[in-house]
C-alpha cells in the first residue's frame, strides 16, 4: 500500500501538495478563528505542512493519515523540526474509511476527495469523526471556466467536464449536503504555477539523476508536454479552494 512513485518524484521539492502557497495556507488556518489546543484530523495528510505549521503557529494538535510512505516520513520529519513532534502524529495507512477513536474540532481532506468518492462521500467520512459544532476542511477543484469540450477536460485531468462544477454551484452543492460554508480561500494562477511549475524542475532534476531508471522514459514524456499543455488548458480552467464547513 504506497502512493505510485510518479507522484514522488514529481512532488519532490514539495511542502504543500496542492495549490496553496504558504501564506494562503497560513491565512487559512488564521481565518479559522479556533483556539489553541484544537484538536484536528486530516485524511490525506501528505507531507504534513499543514498540521505541522499550525501546531506551531496557533496551537493545535492532531493526527494526519496518509498513503504515502515518502510523504508520511517527510511529515514526521518536518514535525521534528517544527519543535511540534509531540503534538501531532503522521500514520501511514488509508485514510478511506479511517474514523478517529475520539471526535475532533477540525476534519481536513484537502485534495483527496476520492477517498469518499466524492465530495458528499467525503464530508460523510468527515462527519464521523467530527464533534457536534466542529468545522469541516474540503479543498477540492472547481471550474475557472466551464472546459468547451472533452480535451480540455482531460487536459485538466479530469475525465470530462462533468467531473467538477463551477465555483458557484460547487458552494451550492455544499448546502445542498447540508453544509454551511463558512470561509474559504481560494488558489490563483501564481500559486497554481508554485503548485505545477515546480514540478518541471524536480522531473528534470531528477532524470538528470536516474537516465536508466524504468521511470525515465514517462517522466521525460512528462516533461517535454506538460508545461505547454498546463498553461493551455489546467491554468486557465482550472481552480482550487479550501472551503470550511459546518452542519446546518
Ligand atoms: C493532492 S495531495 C494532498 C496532500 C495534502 N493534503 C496537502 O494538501 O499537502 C493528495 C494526497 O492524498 C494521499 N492519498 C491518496 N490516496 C490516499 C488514501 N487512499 N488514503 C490516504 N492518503 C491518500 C497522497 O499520498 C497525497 O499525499
Amino acid at each position: 500500500m504506497d502512493l505510485p512513485r510518479i507522484f514522488t518524484i514529481r512532488e519532490s521539492s514539495h511542502r504543500i501538495h496542492n495549490p496553496l502557497t504558504p501564506d494562503k495556507l497560513a491565512a487559512l488556518g488564521r481565518a479559522l478563528r479556533l483556539p489553541p489546543g484544537t484538536r484536528v484530523l486530516d485524511l490525506a495528510s501528505g507531507s504534513g505542512e499543514m498540521l505541522c505549521t499550525w501546531a506551531r503557529d496557533l496551537g493545535f494538535t492532531g493526527t494526519g493519515v496518509d498513503i504515502s510512505t515518502v510523504f508520511t516520513e517527510q511529515a514526521r520529519a518536518r514535525a521534528v523540526e517544527l519543535g511540534v513532534a509531540d503534538r501531532v502524529e503522521f500514520v501511514h495507512g488509508d485514510a478511506a474509511g479511517h474514523v478517529s477513536g475520539e471526535p475532533v474540532d477540525l476534519a481536513a481532506c484537502v485534495g483527496a476527495t476520492w477517498i469518499g468518492n466524492g465530495v458528499a462521500g467525503a464530508a460523510e467520512l468527515l462527519g464521523r469523526s467530527l464533534r457536534p459544532g466542529g468545522l469541516m476542511l474540503i479543498g477540492e477543484p472547481y471550474w475557472r471556466r466551464t472546459p468547451p469540450d472533452q480535451e480540455t477536460a482531460e487536459a485538466c485531468h479530469a475525465t470530462g467536464p462533468a467531473d467538477f462544477l463551477p465555483l458557484p454551484e460547487l458552494i451550492e452543492h455544499f448546502g445542498g449536503l447540508g453544509y454551511d460554508v463558512v470561509e474559504m480561500v481560494l488558489a490563483d494562477q501564481d500559486s497554481w504555477d508554485r503548485y505545477c511549475a515546480a514540478q518541471w524542475l524536480n522531473l528534470r532534476r531528477w532524470l538528470d539523476r536516474n537516465p536508466d531508471d524504468e521511470l525515465a522514459p514517462e517522466v521525460r514524456a512528462e516533461l517535454t508536454t506538460e508545461p505547454a499543455r498546463y498553461a493551455r488548458y489546467m491554468r486557465e480552467h482550472l481552480g482550487w479552494g479550501v472551503f470550511a464547513l459546518m452542519r446546518r
